[in-house]
């Protein structure tokens, strides 16, 4: 018997709900006729109605968005200091952002200037509400415009790292800073007049109005971009906004949320059963916990071994899943249906879309014999539900067809259960940590869905896969043993080439695979540098490859960036 939602689920509660359903428009799937959609979505009165509740609602901040390619970070490093914050499209409809009962508004940035024709505008509600707000570069011009400063162009765009000089500390959101600040600019316009009751804060040689105040009013406004790491104090100065100025409590924390969010399953699902594709990968593993916490036996994952994964990955997910956490878990070796489908397809687009529509085909077998499944659970993250917003962001370019495995089976018809899908990939990881998943779930690397199929250029055959894992595990293992998974590199892995090269091996010439060795530093993966790895590391890594793989005779070392190159190969 499942025990029934309590009050202390319903933020997270409305939060998971709302993510579900835009979800099925994001998806196209389509919902029951008789979904119950967990309404309204912050229930903010009965929230706070009594202390019990207060106690664990979080107090939240919104941010608008108003173009910035940093609003992201914006919410990231506000939530750094446990205090939870949503992202809004500039013009999101009011009520949908006061749902959330803001503590404060943060205005972010953005490409325009605040007397173009079409600009985005601030909203009323944001003043007429009475809480804190902060602007961040065009934010903080918006809010001199509307509330009767001026706003101009400034001579020259001021871009890059810079100085400023705090000149007048004494307020909530400064004080106790040093004088100097070393801060991120990247602004045309600039300040050149107040609005009535604001002081400037602090200047940079090229903007008289560095950061702008009004401290009674609880209103700021800073033309640098405190989300950004160059600027050294900007996490600090977030968390002084969020906490000291709106008076937020720092209750967003994994402990909090795991709470949260197995009422809110509860909630959603009810006495039905759930369904789950595992990959191995942090997301569906930390979404298939919650929802395990939530739901016991009702919860089924199946878990498609594709054969173009990892060495030992199979098992791994077997141990954890079925024997350590003791969930329910249908595993389906399908590597032969896997390889007759890629047999002699060489193309990597090809190779992705075969992966994704057999993937689908094969979950969707599995997910039939369960009988009456209505729900689907799926570890989609925060950052794929803001990317879904904005669709004229999205891609502008396909670079590459990136086949989620564990994505929803277009035609079947399911309810999401997306328990992350508030979350960014490091509260992910946190939330997994303290659901006590081991650290090979939790602090595992990104593996691309459609596996070492793209790490094999050219044809995939069951004989390179093993060649491929062979290397693939010697370099992991090098890289784990020496703690080097984490900060010295974010993603690594071996790459099988389509070419054999001579090599001498005891007096004997040898014609043999090469082995190139990935490995990058990257804070989103949309951005990555090659890893300066110690070069003793990669002396041993190669030698052992050569040694212990029959297959290969020589290993290179990959050194570009991405751009121009992607991470993967294919
Ligand atoms: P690229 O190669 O585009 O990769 O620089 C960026 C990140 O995405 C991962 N990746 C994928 N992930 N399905 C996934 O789920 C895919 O098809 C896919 N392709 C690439 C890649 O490993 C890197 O982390």
């Amino acid at each position: 018997m499942r025990p029934m939602p309590t009050a202390d689920g319903d933020a997270i509660l409305m939060a998971r709900g709302r993510c579900a359903h835009q979800a099925k428009k994001r998806r196209g799937a389509v919902a029951r006729a008789d979904i119950v959609d967990v309404e309204p979505d912050y229930l903010p009165d009965r929230l706070r109605a009594t202390s019990a509740a207060s106690d664990r609602a979080p107090d939240a901040i919104a941010v608008l968005d108003f173009g910035s390619q940093y609003t992201q970070l914006i919410a990231r490093r506000v939530r750094e200091s446990h205090v939870y914050c949503e992202l809004f499209l500039w013009d999101t409809p009011p009520e949908e952002v006061l749902r959330m009962e803001p503590r404060g508004i943060i205005l972010s940035g953005g490409p325009g200037s605040v007397y173009a024709s079409g600009a985005p505008q601030l909203p009323d509600y944001v003043l007429a509400r009475r809480v804190p707000v902060l602007g961040i570069c065009y934010g903080m011009q918006l809010l001199a415009h509307h509330l009767g400063g001026q706003v101009t162009p400034a001579a020259e765009r001021e871009y890059g790292a810079a100085e400023i000089e705090l000149t007048a500390p004494n307020n909530p959101l400064l004080e106790r800073f040093p004088r100097h600040l070393d801060v991120w600019m990247s602004h045309g316009d600039r300040i050149e007049a107040l609005p009535p009751g604001f002081k400037v804060l602090a200047r940079s040689a090229n903007s008289p109005v560095a950061a702008m105040g009004d401290p009674a009013r609880g209103l700021y406004g800073l033309q640098f971009h405190p989300e950004v790491a160059h600027t050294g104090q900007g996490g600090e100065l977030l968390r002084r906004f969020a906490v000291e100025v709106c008076g937020c409590r720092p209750n967003w924390t994994p402990a909090a949320f795991i709470g949260q969010a197995v009422t809110a399953i509860r909630a959603q699902v009810g006495e039905d059963q759930v369904v789950c594709g595992l990959s191995g990968g942090v997301d569906s593993a930390v979404a298939a916990t919650l929802v395990h916490r939530a739901v016991g036996e009702g919860l089924t994952c199946i878990f498609v071994n594709t054969g173009l994964l990892r060495q030992g990955e199979p098992e791994q997910v077997m141990r954890t899943f079925q024997e350590e956490l003791g969930m329910r878990l249908v595993a389906v070796d399908a590597t032969e249906e896997f390889l007759d489908a890629l047999e002699a397809v060489t193309d990597p687009e090809r190779k992705r879309r075969i992966i994704g529509e057999r993937f689908v085909r094969v979950f969707e077998r599995e997910a039939r014999k369960l009988g009456h499944v209505p729900f689907l659970a799926q570890g989609t993250l925060y950052p794929d539900v803001i990317e879904s917003r904005r669709p004229e962001q999205r891609a502008a370019a396909r670079i590459k067809t990136h086949h989620n495995v564990g994505g929803l089976p277009k035609d079947m018809q399911f309810e999401l259960v997306e328990p992350l899908c508030y979350l960014f990939k490091d509260e992910t990881r946190a939330v997994g940590q303290a659901l006590g998943l081991p650290d090979e779930i939790v602090w595992r690397q990104p593996f691309p869905g459609p596996g070492l199929a793209v790490r094999i250029i050219g044809d995939v055959t069951w004989k390179r896969l093993q060649t491929l894992r062979a290397a693939d595990a010697i370099l992991l293992e090098e890289l784990g043993t020496r703690d080097l998974l984490r900060e010295a590199t974010q993603q690594a892995f071996a790459v099988l080439l389509p070419v054999r090269s001579v090599g001498v091996m005891g007096d004997k010439r040898t014609y043999q695979d090469v082995v190139a060795i990935r490995a990058v530093t990257t804070e989103d993966f949309m951005t990555a540098d090659w890893a300066r790895l110690d070069y003793e590391v990669l002396a041993r890594v190669s030698n052992r490859i050569v040694n212990e793989v029959p297959e290969v005779n020589r290993v290179v070392y990959d050194i570009t960036s991405k751009p121009p190159a992607t991470i993967e190969w294919e």
